[in-house]
């Protein structure tokens, strides 16, 4: 293939190099998978206004992120497994992520460890938690993350039981993949991938593995999951984690305006109005149909990020001008990954940049505080 020009091209070449059954991880929703492509097609019904004959000299998109300076207002989303889309990956997107100055967060099922990362980086990330019924080995986490030096904190709320996602299953998703012939085909038939993971130990859970007790089947997400997250979880819970954590905290998974008002009463300083990617609740909304009425109910008390379904910096305009603070890439980071490891996230994020950039400028605004619903044709279309 030609030189990638946009996330497309990205996905074209992950969809080449990584093995199926991770390819698919990342490239699904679940149940009818409807919410996630809700997400994508949304973003196309936003129309733009484009506005000519203004100075677009000295334009930019610098901005900040719960206090902490950007590039723009990018960071990139926790996503599970990154470490199986490439070698090393949560190492290596951490890389490009500060290279280009926009936070990494690593999650909490990364491949790669709090420490390994902290260890390969020398900015703070971020970290993603989620909370097990085992809350000393939840806190254990969030210590780790302050030892490390993250500089936020981002609490997952949409995913104490996991959403059926129907390729995981078909796939027998696992990590390590077990070794079967199903699997043994997939990683075969991807050489270049294989031949990366072979120099690297790093092939389960590393959060995980040697720090938590009583797991015991790791390598399936949905039986871990089921058997390790605390379906208990309330808002009472945050309480505490805000009080052993101490610095900035995000809570992630937001999807309506009732539960955006308890995260501001629960002391947050900011939310990611998130639908996990369409891959928990499929028949949601998108994300950014219900970013507006988010914002209008406590836009001016909170921070509101969002996430799902940006696929260009076109698309972190829109969100921008619909009221987001901050926008997360999620799967087009782990294309760029797939494709061509460090080199691919650092691309992902240039081609994002310049898709911003020049919206911007071809919308008339040189400064990205500056964008608002006026930039948009009609600002009304979701509430
Ligand atoms: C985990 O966060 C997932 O969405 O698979």
């Amino acid at each position: 293939m030609a030189k990638p020009c946009d996330v497309a091209d990205y996905k074209e070449l992950a969809k080449r190099r990584v093995p199926r059954m991770f390819y698919d991880y990342v490239d699904s929703g679940s149940w009818t998978e409807s919410t996630y492509r809700r997400n994508e097609s949304d973003f196309e019904r936003i129309l733009l206004r484009q506005r000519v004959a203004v100075d677009m000299t000295n334009r930019s998109t610098a901005s900040t992120l719960v206090g902490q300076p950007v590039t723009m207002p990018v960071a990139l989303a926790p996503t599970g497994l990154t470490g199986m889309q490439y070698a090393d990956g949560e190492i290596l997107a951490a890389q490009a992520a500060e290279a280009f100055g926009v936070p990494f967060t690593l999650s909490t099922m990364s491949i790669c460890s709090i420490e390994d990362v902290a260890a390969h980086t020398t900015k703070p990330f971020w970290f993603q938690l989620y909370v097990m019924k085992d809350k000393e080995f939840a806190g254990r986490l969030i210590d780790r993350a302050k030892a490390a030096g993250c500089s936020a904190l981002v609490l997952t709320l949409d995913l104490q039981i996991l959403g059926q996602r129907h390729k995981d299953l078909r796939n027998g998703l696992s990590a390590p993949p077990k070794f079967n012939l199903h699997s043994a085909w997939q990683v075969a038939t991807r050489p270049r991938w294989a031949l990366k993971m072979l120099t690297t130990k790093r092939h389960s859970f590393g959060n995980i593995v040697g720090h938590a007790t009583g797991v015991t089947d790791l390598s399936s997400l949905g039986a871990w999951t089921a058997e390790q997250f605390d379906p208990k979880l309330s808002w009472s819970d945050i309480e505490w984690i805000k009080h052993r954590w101490g610095g900035k905290l995000i809570i992630k998974g937001i999807l309506d305006p009732e539960d955006a008002k308890l995260a501001v009463q629960a002391g947050a300083d900011a939310i990611i109005v998130s639908n996990h990617g369409g891959r928990q609740l499929d028949g949601a909304s998108s994300s950014i149909a219900m970013l507006s009425s988010i914002v209008a109910a406590v836009g001016d008390q909170i921070e509101v990020h969002m996430d799902g379904g940006v696929r260009s910096g076109q698309d972190v305009l829109k969100a921008v001008c619909l009221g987001a603070k901050g926008v997360y890439i999620g799967r087009a980071f782990l294309y760029g990954l797939g494709a061509n490891g460090r080199e691919g996230v650092a691309d992902v994020l240039n081609i994002n940049h310049r898709e911003l950039d020049v919206t911007m400028a071809l919308c008339g605004e040189r400064l990205l505080g500056n964008l608002g619903l006026h930039n948009l044709q009609q600002p009304t279309l979701f509430g």
